[in-house]
Formats: structure tokens, sequence, C-alpha cells
């Protein structure tokens, strides 16, 4: 028996990895991305092979352009927030994770794929309907859902018993549980429970916090293409640089935090703390940029259909065809938003201040207080008003009949 597991090098999936090889008997590939989680991923390699692992079966790639290309940027073209807030910067992380994994299980040969997610969040329904959906007969192991360790303490003898490395002060005990990514860090759980207490500010690791923000505020041009950002002050950047230099500017202005309870898939509510600081200023940004570059129906319809793309993303259903449709009509959309956007960015907001493109729709003689010279005719509105008022109109005269 081969199994691919999703292998971050911590005590959690280290404890896995020696489970799948004491309990299953079996022969166990790790595979670790670097998704721009900001930890290194060659240590992993260190410790895989010290847990047993042989060298031609340890996995290690960096995706951070494939993410953000394939992944980030196809999302953020739809303004895609779910609940309202949510920039689903885990969410949209687990479908590359699941397809690489699927990958790898075929190069070597492996009938199984195994993650680190709980039996009772979204991620595993997002590796899972991930992994199905690539590889319709592949085995799943969700150690979490499966294994017999009653507390945490078990879990730690088990480590010890095993020379598992574990951190001697915390004893694997990290005050809350963290997921983080080139888009976002997300910290849930332990001192974050209580949905009525204020997260201390040691919970944020990737934003200074609007009260220490600088008092200037940071003015930069954001260009995009179809619809994705190519260029911040002229200069040119790959998917994964921009990115990063977009969350280093919304670091240093305390942009990009979010305190939110959410609807799990799974049923339940759950607090979350967190961190998007270039997404918050890319949402706002590709807004401003489609605000002169839209037509008005086009923009109203996409807007309709985010709530339920945002949904089918944060419930793991990224390789459905629902979700393939919506891309379709969404990116389709995209094709003339394309010019440069300028941002403030100023204790803790990302505001648009100034946007242009060659292939805008806004016509200033067209909508100006002062005589146009467009043929916009004053008196059309009259008849436009009277048509539009007509069903008002025989409405309220029968609420007086009735009445
Ligand atoms: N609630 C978020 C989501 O479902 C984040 C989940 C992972 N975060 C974590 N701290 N373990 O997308
Ligand atoms: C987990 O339960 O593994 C993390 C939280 C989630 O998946 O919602």
């Amino acid at each position: 028996k081969k199994v691919v597991l999703a292998y971050s090098g911590g005590l959690d999936t280290s404890i896995i990895l020696k489970w799948l090889q004491t309990e299953y008997g079996a022969e166990v590939v790790t595979f670790t991305a670097d998704l721009g989680q900001g930890e290194e991923v060659e240590p992993a390699r260190k410790k895989a092979e010290l847990l047993g692992i042989k060298p031609e079966n340890i996995f290690i790639d960096d995706l951070r352009e494939e993410f953000v290309r394939d992944y980030v940027f196809p999302m953020f073209r739809a303004n895609t927030v779910y609940e309202g807030q949510y920039l689903l910067g885990t969410s949209i992380a687990r479908p590359l994770i699941a397809k690489r994994q699927i990958e790898i299980a075929r190069q070597v040969g492996a009938d199984a794929v195994c993650h680190g997610a709980t039996g009772k969040g979204n991620d595993q329904v997002r590796f899972e309907l991930g992994y199905y959906a690539l590889e319709p007969d592949i085995k799943v192991i969700a150690p979490w859902r499966e294994w017999s360790f009653a507390s945490r303490e078990a879990l730690i003898d088990f480590a010890e018993k095993h020379q598992i490395p574990i951190n001697k002060d915390k004893r694997g005990e990290a005050p809350f549980s963290v997921d983080a990514n080139l888009l976002h860090s997300s910290s849930e759980g332990k001192v974050l429970e209580d949905p009525a207490v204020e997260a201390p500010e040691y919970v944020h690791q990737r934003t200074i916090s609007p009260e220490a923000a600088p008092d200037k505020a940071t003015v930069i041009e954001i260009e995009f293409e179809r619809g994705d950002p190519v260029a911040i002050d002229g200069e040119r950047l790959s998917p994964a640089s921009l990115l990063a230099r977009l969350n280093q500017l919304g670091h240093d202005n305390g942009i990009g935090r979010l305190d939110l309870v959410e609807n799990r898939f799974v049923g339940m509510k759950s607090r979350g703390v967190y961190e998007t600081p270039g997404g918050t200023i890319l949402l706002a940004a590709h807004r401003g940029i489609e605000s002169i570059t839209l037509d008005g129906g086009a923009m109203h319809l996409k807007d309709s259909i985010m709530p339920r793309y945002a949904e089918l993303i944060y419930n793991g259903f990224w390789f459905a065809p629902e979700r393939e449709m919506l891309q379709a009509l969404i990116d389709r959309s995209q094709e003339h938003v394309s010019g440069k956007v300028r941002m403030k960015l100023y204790k803790g907001n990302a505001t648009v201040i100034g946007r242009e493109s060659p292939l805008s729709l806004y016509d200033q003689d067209l909508v100006t207080f002062e005589e146009g010279q467009s043929g916009y005719d004053h008196r059309d509105a009259a008849g436009f008003i009277r048509l539009n008022a007509l069903r008002l109109r025989i409405a309220a005269k029968r609420e007086r009949r009735v009445s």
C-alpha cells in the first residue's frame, strides 16, 4: 500500500505520517507545497527523512505562481467574497493541493491519498471533493476521523514514543490553529473561540494594526489586463510577485484584517480571524477598473452570480461543472477590463482615487451637468419615467379603491 500524504512538516502531519506507517503498514510518500505560507519548505524534507521516508518518496513543490495565476486571479475576476466578507484564502488553495497530490499519486503508483484536516471542518470536504473529481476511485485516508487517540495528550505520547520532534515549551499545543498562503492567513480556535471576545493583537501575523500604521498615505498605481493585475507603479510583475508586493504594502498600512463568524459547510458556525492584505487592495482596485470598463448589465449579472460562485468555492466544488460554467461567464466579462487604477492606502483602508483606460465606457460629455454634445435629449426621460411608473400608479389606485 502506497499513500501520498499532504505533509506540512509540522507536529500533526508528522504524527499522521508515523500513524500511516505503523497502523496502516503503508509506504508513505510526502508532498509539501510552497504556497507562500511564509515558512521554509525545505525543513520538511529533513523531517520526512528523519521519519524514515526514502528520498525518492519526498516531493516538495513551489506552487506559488500556479496558485496565484490559475486560482487566486480567476477568483478575483468575480470580486468573490463569501458571506459578504471572507476572501476565501484557505478555500481557494485546497483544490490545487488536491490536484498536485493526485498527480503525484499517479506518478508513484499510489492507490491512496491522505490529508490532515479534522472531521469537523470545511477542509476535509474540499480536499476530498478535489480528489474524487480528479481520480474517481482513489482511496482517501482521513486520520482525524479514523484514529482512536482520545486526547491531545495521547497524540503527544504517540509522538514521543516514535521520536517525533516536539517543540518543548508548547508540547505541540499552539494557542490557535493557523492556515496560511500567499493570499491570506487564517486563525481559528482556542483563544478565538468566544466570538464576544476581541482577538488579541498577537494573533495577527501579516499586518500591523491600523492604529500603528503611518499617518501618511501611500499612493500606488495598479495596472490590469483583461481583469488581472499585471503591474504596480509601472513595473510588470509575475502573479506571485505582484501579490507579494501588495501584501507588503497592505501589511505596512494595516490593511485586510477581518474578524468573522461564518457558516461552515458541515453546518456549524465558526469564528475566524483573517488577514488578506494584498487581496483586500486587489479587490477594491479590480472593482475600480471594472467601474469604467464593464457594461452596467454585464456588471450586475456577474454581481448576481457571485454569491453562488463564492459558495461553490467555499464548499469545495472548484472542479464541479457549474463552477467551470460560471468561470467561463466571468472570464468572458473581463475582455475589456484593462487599464490603470490609482489607490490610496491609509490606516487600514484601500481607497480608489483614480481610474483610466483606453477601453473606458465612461463618457464625460454624456454625464456632465454642463451642456453636452452627445445627443442625449432630456425630454426622452419624461416618457421613460412615465412608462416605468405605469404599473406603480395602477397599483396605487387599486390601494385607494380597496381601503
Ligand atoms: N474557515 C476558513 C475556511 O473554511 C479557514 C479554515 C482553515 N483555517 C485554520 N485556521 N485552520 O476557509
Ligand atoms: C480543520 O477542521 O481541519 C480546519 C478548519 C476547517 O476545515 O474548516
